[in-house]
This record gives structure tokens, sequence and C-alpha cells, in this order.
């Protein structure tokens, strides 16, 4: 979901749909748009189930306000619908509430309103907070916000705007971002910088528990209960530009050439060669920390968690600590053990992902350490962890991931080697790493130059109804990668299984009409897995492989360029991407907003 709000001199209708437009990655099934100004006499309000779009469709040209809030919904309590989206008004038409989140007890307070004669209009959890604030007797709109949150249990990021208060918007924060852009003489509010960055890079982040009013000239910021808090502008490090297609017909396929810069950008400044290691200057673990280190447990979701089993991987080999990655979803549901010699790690390229936050704030009441592999800097999960790693990405908003993941794994290449020096590896190893990890650049824009064949691959496979996806040890996470992405953007069925496991079920599916990609990297186990490819040839089944050299039994080879074995996962996965998305472009998929999904899940 995305939230946006202006407040100022400008007309604010297209300011609200152009921030709406920017937003519409995190969520699209319906949205709306709420103005007023100085000289209205009430709240005019737009809603529209569908895309921003629809909803641009039906505001009237004499829609005329200075002040307004607007909201993109990603639907959980209760369908797409004009009704549904926000923003949702009190019964007096006074009050408009945009929400991100949820509210665990809506049914409850949802019933008791009902019973005082309250008719609900929606069946949203966010209508409830509309009548509670407009049902405050308190003397101002902070103090009946104020009043409204003492009832609310859940998770929220609002806007709040009301016509007897027509000056300013009034939003609180706990759980779901929220984000104040500074201007001249006009302020913006946002839950994603995304929306803000091209009228403002001055922003004010809010804390969890923290309110804020905006006017046109002034902004202040005070906790909940009132008292109020300190709060500078600091300036975003991304540009406006990166926000936009660059000539790209996709984001997903922008976001895959921008790869070679953005590997650039998470290894840049940190290579120390005189001591053949890395510097993570937001790590804040020295070495005596390290060494004292007994186990890694990396946790993520989707993508990330895929990044994270390589990163774990990476640990293993070369600071031979061991590590695995576990869903945070999973993780933290299961009353796991936590123990004070582990280092745990969250992976999230949004660092808002509720699970993973859940898991680190859990992780956090149990006395761990916790380090946040991140790309969005001074996210929720970034500002909880006790210190980290930004990926550098720059923003992605495809909702499947490609360059989050490739830097996210560099990333834990880097963070392998820099716990690797500390312990055994050594220096010759150190730095035949930061050879290899110097040529990936090169090497990624290298595949890259292969997108014409690739293309013309993905449009055989395009009428397959199902595709698994192969690899053992090294190549097993990115097999795992390479079917979510093309099972996320093109919605054909994509199963993973280490190659190794093979003969212990999956064998049986084999036939002609079940395509296998198979992951053949050069390393000590290249002849386990040719013998692979051999069983599968055997039973008629169609194989692409990626591999470093041709493979006799495949139907067709990719061939990568070879880096140094453990650092191999990062380049395999990367034709794959391209394998998706021509599969998913040959089918006519919405590619950047693929059905049922969303960028990030700030909700559980
Ligand atoms: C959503 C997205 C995935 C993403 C996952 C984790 O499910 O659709 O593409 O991998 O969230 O997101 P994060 O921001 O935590 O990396």
């Amino acid at each position: 979901c995305g939230i946006v709000g202006y407040i100022g001199k400008r007309d604010v209708a297209p300011l609200l749909l152009e921030g709406l437009q920017r937003l519409e990655y995190r969520g699209y099934d319906s949205a709306g748009i709420a103005v007023t100004g100085p000289k209205a006499s009430g709240l005019k309000t737009v809603k529209a189930k569908g895309r921003v779009r629809d909803l641009e469709a039906r505001v009237p040209s004499r829609f005329k306000g200075t002040t307004g809030i607007a909201h993109t919904r990603w639907a959980t309590h209760g369908a797409p619908s004009d009704e549904n989206a926000h923003p949702h008004l009190s019964q007096d038409e006074k009050v408009a509430v945009v929400h991100n989140g949820i509210i665990d007890n809506a049914s409850e307070l949802r019933a008791k309103l009902t019973a005082d004669g309250v008719e609900f209009l929606s069946e949203t959890d966010t209508e409830v907070l509309t009548h509670l604030i407009a049902r405050s007797q308190a003397d101002t709109l902070e103090e009946k916000v104020r009043e409204a949150l003492r009832h609310i249990e859940g998770t929220y990021g609002i806007a709040v705007l009301h016509a007897d208060f027509n000056d300013r918007i009034v939003v609180a924060r706990n759980g779901s971002p929220v984000v104040l852009g500074i201007g001249e003489k006009e302020m913006f509010v946002a839950s994603d910088v995304a929306a803000l960055v091209s009228h403002t890079r001055q922003v004010v982040t809010l804390d969890d528990g923290e309110m804020a009013t905006i006017k046109a000239d002034d902004y202040r910021t005070y906790t909940t209960e009132g008292s109020r808090t300190t709060a500078s502008p600091t300036t975003v490090e991304w540009e406006a530009e990166s926000y936009d297609m660059g000539g790209h017909d996709t984001y997903m396929h922008k976001e895959i050439f921008e790869q070679p810069d953005a590997v650039d950008r998470v290894l840049r400044g940190r290579i120390d060669d005189r001591f053949s290691t890395v510097h993570l200057g937001g790590l804040n673990l020295d070495a005596h920390d390290a060494r004292k280190v007994r186990r890694v447990k990396i946790l993520g979701c989707g993508t990330s968690y895929h990044a994270g089993m390589i990163g774990a991987q990476m640990i293993e080999e070369l600071a031979r600590i061991p590590a695995d990655a576990e869903p945070a979803s999973e993780f933290r549901y299961r009353n796991a053990v936590v123990d004070p010699d582990t280092l745990y790690v969250a992976v999230s390229q949004s660092g808002e992902t509720y699970d993973v936050l859940a898991a680190v704030q859990e992780l956090k009441r149990k006395g761990a350490r916790v380090l946040g592999v991140v790309n969005v800097v001074g996210s929720a999960i970034a500002r909880e962890a006790d210190a980290g790693v930004y990926v550098h990405a720059g923003p992605e908003v495809c909702v499947v991931s490609t360059k989050c993941f490739t830097n996210t794994t560099v990333a834990f290449a880097l963070l392998a080697l820099h716990l690797g020096r500390i312990r055994d590896l050594s220096a010759a190893d150190g730095k035949r790493i930061i050879e290899g990890l110097r040529m990936l650049p090169g090497q990624i824009a290298e595949i890259l130059k292969r997108e014409d064949e690739i293309k013309k691959i993905a449009k055989s496979y395009a009428d397959a109804r199902s595709m698994l996806f192969i690899g053992r040890v090294r190549g097993y996470p990115v097999a795992r990668e390479a079917s979510l992405k093309l099972k996320e953007v093109s919605y054909i069925h994509a199963e993973a299984y280490p190659a190794s496991e093979l003969k212990h079920g999956p064998l049986a599916l084999i036939e002609p009409a079940l395509p296998t990609v198979a992951i053949v990297p050069d390393d000590d186990l290249l002849e386990k897995n040719r013998a692979a490819l051999e069983e599968i040839k055997a039973r008629s089944g169609k194989i692409l492989a990626v591999a470093h050299q041709e493979q006799e039994k495949a139907d067709e080879t990719i061939v990568v360029p070879k880096n140094e074995n453990e650092l191999d996962p990062i380049l395999m996965g990367i034709p794959l991407q391209l394998l998706a998305y021509h599969t998913a472009l040959a089918l006519g998929r919405d590619i950047d907003k693929p059905r049922n999904l969303a960028k990030s899940v700030t909700v559980e």
C-alpha cells in the first residue's frame, strides 16, 4: 500500500496522482484521493477500484484544492472495490483517513461503534479510525487523532485530513513507514521516498510511536503521548531519475541491466588490498567479537531468503563458520532457541518486510546480536538492527527483485570475506576472492550481451506448463531463485530441487513436456551434475543448462563466464533473470506488477 499527501499552494490533485503512480508498485488494486484547501468548505473525495489511471479518469477537472491525501491500496480486509478504497470518510464527511497496516481489534471496535449507531460504508479495518476521530470531543485535530489511536491495536501509518482544520495534515506511525518531505513553503508526506524525490530530497522519517503535524510552512513531530521530539531532516541519496524507466520498456528490464553498475556500487570503497580484506563501516563488529561467533543464522523472505542461502554458503566456505538461512516468516513462529554465540543476519531489500522486522524484534528482545543486510537506507529493519551492511543497489521498483538480489549476494561475499580474514582465510585466498569480486561487473555485462540468444530460448519454453530447476550445493540456491523468478513473473509453475535428490522422487516427473533448467558450474561437482543430466536425458527430458562450458547432454547451454568457485552463484542466476523476463514477455504478462504480489509485504 502507499500513502501520499501534500499541503502548499499548488493544485494538489495532479501532484497526488503523480505520487500515487510512483507508489503503485507497492499495491494496486484500488486508489483514492481527498482534497481540501483554505477556501474550501469541506472535503472532496474520489475513489476507484483498479489502477491509479482508473482513479485519474474519475477525477473531475474542477477538483481543486491545495491540501490533500491519497492512497493506493493492496487489499487485506475487504475485497478491492470503490467502497473499500481509501480515503475513508466519517459520516459527516469531515474526516478523511488513509492507512497502511492492519488494525487487529477492528471487528471489536466496529461492533461497539455500530451499537452506538455508526453506519459503516466499507469492510475495511481502517474505517473504525475515521469514526473514532470524528467522534472525539477534543479541541485539536492532533488530540482527536491521539485519542482515536489509544483505542487501536495493530500497525499503522496514517494521514488524516479534517475539514475544520484544513491548514494541516496529521500523520502517525506505528510499524508502517511515514516520511515527511520538506519543501519550500510546501510539505509532503508519503509512505515511501519514491513519492517525494521528484519534489524534495530533504526528508524526516518518523519513528514508531511518533506523530507529526505538517502545515505549508512548518512541521512538528511528537510522540503519541504528546511530548515533542526532535527530527532534523536528512538528504535522500537516491536521485529522482533513478525512479524513471530510463528508455527501457519495464522496470524489470532496466533493473536487470543496471546490475554491472549496481555491483560496482556495493564494492566501491570497501576493498582493502593491503590486507586482502574488506572494510564494512556499518558492521560494528571488532575482531574480538567476530572470532567469538560460533554460528551464523540468516533470515529473510522471498528473494532475500534465497540471497541469504547463497550468503550462508559463502560464510561457511570462506569463514568456516556454520551458517544457514531460514525464511524469517517461519523462524518467528517456531520458538527458536536464541543463542548468544550466534550472529543473526536479517536480509531485506525494502527493510520493511513485516515478518523480517518481527523476527529482528523478537531476537533483540532475547538479547541477540542482529546485523541487517538492507537496501533502503534508514528503513525499519536497518534502524532496528544493531549494525549492518547496505547493499547500495539503488531503488528497485519492479515487484520481482533482480539487482537487489545480486547486490545482496555480493554484500554477503564481502561479509564472508571479512569474517574469513579475521579467522582462518589466508591472505592469498583473500586476494583471490577480491580479484574475483572485481571481475563481477564486467562479467555481468558480458552475460547481458547475450540477451537475444536467451530471448529465443525463452520463447521456446513459454508454452511449458511446468519447469524443474536443479542444482547442487552452490547451484541449488541459484536454482531456487531462478524458479521463483519464473513463477512470479510468468505464472508458469516451477519447482526447484537439489540435483542430488532427483532420484528420490522428482525423476518420476521427467518426460518430454517437463523441461529442466540445470545449474552446472565447473567445480568439484561437475561430474555429479553431468550424471544428473544424463539421467534426465535418458528419460527424454528437455534440458537447458547454465554452465561454464557447453553441456553435451543439454539441448541448450547458456555459457557464463567463470569466476572463483565461491562467487559463481552470483553470476549463474543472471541469465535466468532474462529467461524469466522474456518468457513473461512472450506470454504478455504484466511484468512489473505480477498479479497478487506486492513489492514489500508490511503486514503479516
Ligand atoms: C515480497 C516481494 C518479493 C521479496 C519479498 C521480500 O514478497 O514480492 O519480491 O523478495 O517481499 O522483500 P524484502 O524487501 O524484505 O527483500
